[in-house]
This record gives C-alpha cells, sequence and structure tokens, in this order.
C-alpha cells in the first residue's frame, strides 16, 4: 500500500503541492517547491520519466541537480504516476506540454486529459494553478466551468488561476526565484490562495485581473520573441546580402541605450516554445476569423528557416563547383540552443532532414545528444570523436559551452548558421583552412 503524503504545515498553511507533468518546467518546479518546505507530489504519467527522475537522469542546470539529489528519498518528496492521490495535494500545479500537430495547430491532448483528471479528482479547498502555456480562457474552459458543473462554486469552495511559467531551461542567469510571475485568479481569493505558494519559487508576482489577462500576457511576451527573431533573421540575411556582418550590426544597434533590444539571428529561434505558442494565438483566433498578421508572418518566416539555411548551403557549394548530391556535410549542434539537451523544435533536425532529401550525405555531431529522431521517423546517431577532413562541409548550427571544436579547423568549408563564430566572408577559402559563408 502506497503511504499517504505526510500532512506537513509551512508557516500555519498545509503544504502539499501536486506537479502534475514534470518535464523541464515541472520538474524545476517541484524541486523549488520542494527546497522551500512544501510536501511535493510530482505525478507524471510518463512511467520512464519518473524513473529518469529517480535515478537523477534529468537535464537540469547544476543548482537543480543538487536540489533533486537532496530531494531523493526524502518522504517529503513523491514521484509517481498515480493520478490518483491528487486529492491528497491542497495546491496542485498543471506543467504538462502543450505543443503544436504537424499542421501547426494546438495540441491539446495531454493538456485537456490532465485537467479532466483534476476536475475528476478535485476535493473542496484545493488550489488549482494552470502554469502550460495555452490559448486565452484555457483555465476557464478546461477547469473553473467542468468544475462547476460537478456542483462547485469556484473562489469558495475551490481556488483556481492561472500563471504561464516563464522558466527558461538550462539558464543560470534569470532564474524561476529571481523572475516575476504574472498571475490571474478567478476571483480574489483565487489569486491570494495562488500567490500564496508561487511566492515560494518566485521572488514577486504581478497579479492580473483574470486568468485570461495572464494567459494572453504569455501569448503576447512569446509573440514579441517570435517577431523579433525573424525580423534579426531577416536583417542578417539583408546583412549578408550587402556583404555585412550581421553580428556586427546587433552589437552596434543594441549600444543604444532605449527603444532597441537585441535579438541574436541564427539557423532557428533559440527555444522549443517560440515555434510553437504564437500558433496557440492564431489558431484561436481563426475561430472567430479574426487575425494576427504581424505574428502570422514572422511564424511563417520562423517556420522556413531551415529551408534558408538548407539553401545557403547550396549556395555555397555551388560558389566552390560542388553540387549537394553525394557532399558530406556535418552538422555540428542539433540542440535549440547552447547547454541544453532538448532537440524538440529544433531547426537543425528539418535542417538535417533538407539536406538529405536534397542528396547530402548528412551526419551530425552533438556531446549533448547521442541520437535523434527526425522528421522522418528515422534515427541518427551523434558522430564521436570527429574528424574534420570527413567531411566537404561543416555547418554549424549549435556550439555546446566547454566543448572543443579544434576539429572543424581541417573542414574544407564552414558555414556558420550562428553567424558568432566565424567572420562573414564572401568567398570560401578551402585551402587556408575553414571559411563562413554568412
Ligand atoms: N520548456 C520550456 O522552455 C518552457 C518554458 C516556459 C513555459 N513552458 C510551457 O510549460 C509547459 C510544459 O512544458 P515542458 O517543456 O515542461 O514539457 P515537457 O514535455 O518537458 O514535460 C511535460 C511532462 O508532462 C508529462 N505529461 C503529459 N501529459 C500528462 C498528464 N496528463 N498527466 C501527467 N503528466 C503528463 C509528460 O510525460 C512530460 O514528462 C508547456 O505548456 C510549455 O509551453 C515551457
Amino acid at each position: 500500500m502506497t503511504a499517504s503524503l505526510p500532512a506537513t504545515r509551512h508557516q500555519g498553511s498545509p503544504c502539499r503541492v501536486a506537479v502534475v507533468g514534470l518535464g523541464y518546467v515541472g520538474l524545476p518546479t517541484a524541486l523549488a517547491l520542494h527546497a522551500a518546505g512544501m510536501t511535493v507530489l510530482g505525478i507524471d504519467r510518463d512511467e520512464r520519466r519518473i524513473a529518469a527522475i529517480a535515478r537523477g537522469e534529468a537535464d537540469l542546470v547544476a543548482s537543480d541537480r543538487r536540489l533533486l539529489a537532496s530531494a531523493a528519498g526524502d518522504e517529503r518528496f513523491v514521484l509517481t504516476t498515480d493520478a490518483g492521490r491528487l486529492p491528497e495535494a491542497d495546491v496542485v500545479m498543471v506543467c504538462v506540454p502543450t505543443p503544436v500537430d504537424a499542421h501547426l495547430a494546438p495540441e491539446l491532448g495531454a493538456l485537456r486529459q490532465a485537467c479532466e483528471t483534476l476536475v475528476r479528482q478535485a476535493r473542496p479547498g484545493q488550489t488549482l494553478i494552470l502554469t502550460s502555456t495555452s490559448f486565452v480562457g484555457t483555465a476557464r474552459q478546461l477547469l473553473v466551468e467542468p468544475l462547476e458543473t460537478r456542483g462547485f462554486t469556484v473562489g469558495k469552495d475551490l481556488f483556481v488561476a492561472a500563471s504561464p511559467e516563464r522558466i527558461d531551461p538550462g539558464r543560470v542567469t534569470h532564474t524561476q526565484r529571481e523572475t516575476p510571475r504574472v498571475l490571474g485568479g478567478v476571483t480574489p481569493a483565487c489569486t491570494r490562495r495562488a500567490q500564496e505558494v508561487l511566492g515560494l519559487v518566485s521572488g514577486s508576482a504581478h497579479v492580473v485581473g483574470s486568468p485570461e489577462a495572464a494567459e494572453m500576457t504569455k501569448l503576447f511576451e512569446n509573440s514579441f520573441r517570435a517577431v523579433n527573431i525573424a525580423l534579426a533573421n531577416e536583417f542578417a540575411d539583408v546583412c549578408t546580402s550587402l556583404s555585412l556582418d550581421p553580428m556586427e550590426i546587433v552589437t552596434a544597434a543594441a549600444t543604444k541605450p532605449y527603444g532597441f533590444m537585441a535579438f541574436q539571428p541564427g539557423p532557428g529561434v533559440g527555444g522549443h516554445c517560440i515555434p510553437c505558442d504564437p500558433h496557440y494565438l492564431l489558431w484561436q483566433l481563426r475561430a472567430s476569423r479574426g487575425s494576427a498578421p504581424i505574428v502570422a508572418q514572422a511564424m511563417q518566416a520562423i517556420a522556413d528557416r531551415p529551408r534558408q539555411v538548407a539553401d545557403r548551403v547550396l549556395d555555397v557549394l555551388s560558389r566552390t563547383g560542388k553540387g549537394i548530391a553525394g557532399t558530406r556535410v556535418v552538422v555540428v549542434g542539433v540542440t535549440y540552443k547552447p547547454g541544453v539537451r532538448d532537440v524538440r523544435s529544433s531547426s537543425a533536425l528539418d535542417v538535417i532532414g533538407l539536406l538529405a532529401a536534397r542528396g547530402a550525405k548528412v551526419d551530425y555531431h552533438d556531446p549533448l545528444v547521442p541520437s535523434v529522431e527526425l522528421p522522418n521517423g528515422s534515427t541518427v546517431d551523434s558522430v564521436v570523436g570527429p574528424l574534420g577532413g570527413d567531411w566537404d562541409l561543416a555547418l554549424i548550427h549549435t556550439v555546446q559551452p566547454g566543448h572543443d571544436y579544434g576539429w572543424l579547423e581541417q573542414c574544407p568549408i564552414v558555414v556558420d548558421a550562428t553567424y558568432r563564430f566565424l567572420p562573414a566572408d564572401a568567398a570560401p577559402r578551402a585551402e587556408d583552412g575553414p571559411s563562413c559563408v554568412a
């Protein structure tokens, strides 16, 4: 029989928090809550994920790895796949994934299932906090309305709030604690209760008037990033066509102390949420025949970026008199940004697929990712101990910190899709070491 959670109290209040979904967001949240003195019930539907966390094998920054090591085996830190234990919790935080499908439409299956379970298991006195990114009205549609159908009065019997997560996995500055949370409860009592718990993981809360306002804030934040990254990429292409170094221009513009915020161009968008989240807004608007043309255009440009990167490789090859068919290419780094093991929505996977589809023999090297599954379902292994002379061209996608890339010196052509490592150069110099064609 499973022991029930210890009914501990924190500063006089019940403090058993269930975290539903122990991924990149949920696990650090669960660890932060445990470190703050809460009793944590970590629930994930994936047994393998639970087992991996129990073995200490999760992709975490060093400080969270230490928290995991000290939480392991503690009776206040319980990991389970059993959602039937939800009534033991005083507070439930939903951190399940909200991706998009191949048609870029929201894939709401995990969120709907988690919310249905929460509603079915809900008991009076609980506070339910939605932290997943989703469309405006999610908390009301998937939690408040079904709870009221069950006969609960939200704000009196039970409490519901939305506070979308802003964590940036792998980032050691701007930790959860240093990043304010936007929080909107259904009633002031809902906000107050949610704030008590969120205050333990985040230094401050910015309270907005409704869950919808909190949900919209998150979509605005990530749409803002999408639009600016698309613009940075567009400018990088324009700079290249005018024989200018894109990073020189970004760095120079960033010296303006107001009215400019630097966004870096690159092969992708540096995060798995950006190619995804704004589609929740666009999808929602389509139902009312509304539109957000600037966001839509940015998302189209982001979706098209891997093809532009592949085209650039073709362009470089053709300038050296080579074709793509049979050319040996190594893609350097496949994660969506340096320092994480996450390849979800990484442009590298599309780039590899596109180059292979055009006849290149494509390998990849990423010290953090031993193998990847490509969009066509095939699995490829990372080359261990790369030798630059094994390829005709290296494409830098992501450079993992602390690893030696000296072997790139031996590659006849190096294309730096990040614009960060090699100076822009309009002509490849095969005879005197690697050259970058921006
Ligand atoms: N990863 C990020 O960088 C990031 C940043 C900010 C916000 N977010 C948002 O946070 C949410 C979670 O993202 P993530 O990256 O942590 O996802 P993830 O894929 O890393 O993890 C989600 C976990 O939830 C589990 N899960 C799925 N359905 C479940 C269910 N019904 N019950 C229990 N467990 C379930 C999965 O097994 C998985 O382990 C998403 O809405 C995402 O958009 C993510």
